[in-house]
């Protein structure tokens, strides 16, 4: 099934995509293996998004700038410029928090160099109608993640302050762009059943990828969870304002008919961020 490509790509009012120079300090960085939460579990769950992050945005940017010749239209230009420029962004940062938590003994190395052989995989296995598919279900992961971080940034209390900043400006910036993937698609491909389809093959290679390396990060650094960590990260995944029930319920939306990021107005999670997180403002060139 496919629908109108010249539907209105949004109801609500859509946030300008700006590409923000921040400068952390990663380098100077002071932190303790797991210190999200206080649990290792959670910690190295973070970690692994982390280190996935850098080759997945860059090839978030290459199954972009396939189709961003073709598009005449000024506004949507413009937009894959932002795009382009915040993940491009996004992934030197992450850079530099990998090596920095790779400082701490956390084998981040390895979660990229398998990322490294999977991207250039799947530019050669994928045509560009499913790298861009494959983009628009992963954005949508990501803008339903960075609501839940940006409703609950209490979860970075005992984290390092550079990170905290530097999740929290990333989460801001994917809910700015969410919506930039999902408009060429709907122009340019607009099949529906190719959308989903990918989506739920996404989500499954994702969480299972996930959960392999937070396995190889315990076993590098000889950490066993206790069950207070346990109980913990159950807690923290799964509880009543558990992330992934949240994650779940923000994926499942993505299956309804005509679906368009912006039917959900997370606006006012990043309208005037700078006045309520003026310290991470702060970090911009
Ligand atoms: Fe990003
Ligand atoms: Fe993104």
């Amino acid at each position: 099934m496919t629908i109108s490509a010249n539907k209105p790509a949004s109801t609500s009012t859509k946030a300008a995509i700006k590409p923000r120079r921040m400068q952390f300090d990663t380098k100077n960085m002071q932190m303790h293996q797991f210190a999200i939460e206080d649990n290792s579990l959670i910690s190295t769950f973070f970690y692994a998004l982390s280190a996935m992050f850098p080759e997945g945005e860059r090839f978030f940017i290459h199954s972009v700038r396939h189709y961003q010749k073709s598009i005449s239209d000024p506004a949507m230009t413009a937009d894959i410029k932002g795009f382009i420029g915040q993940e491009a962004h996004h992934g030197r940062c992450h850079d530099d928090l990998n090596e920095a938590i790779e400082r701490l003994g956390i084998p981040m190395s390895l979660v990229t160099d398998n990322m490294d052989k999977r991207i250039n995989m799947l530019k050669t296995r994928l045509g560009p109608e499913r790298q861009l598919a494959l983009t628009v279900a992963m954005e949508h992961f990501t803008a339903s993640l960075a609501e839940f971080l940006l409703e609950n940034p209490e979860v970075f209390d005992q984290a390092p302050e550079v990170l905290r900043q530097m999740l929290l400006w990333h989460a801001v910036e994917e809910i700015e762009h969410k919506a930039v993937a999902f408009d060429i698609y709907r122009l340019k491909v607009n099949k529906e059943w190719m959308r989903r389809r990918v989506m739920v093959i996404a989500m499954i290679t994702l969480f299972s990828r996930i959960a392999f390396f937070q396995m190889r990060m315990l076993w590098k650094t000889k950490h066993m969870p206790s069950l207070k960590e346990w109980a913990g990260a159950t807690r923290f995944f799964w509880g009543k304002k558990g992330i992934l029930r949240a994650n779940v319920k923000g994926v499942r939306k993505f299956f309804q008919r005509d679906f368009h990021p912006n039917d959900i107005d997370q606006s006012a999670l990043i309208d005037g961020w700078e006045k309520r997180y003026p310290e991470i403002a702060a970090q911009e060139a």
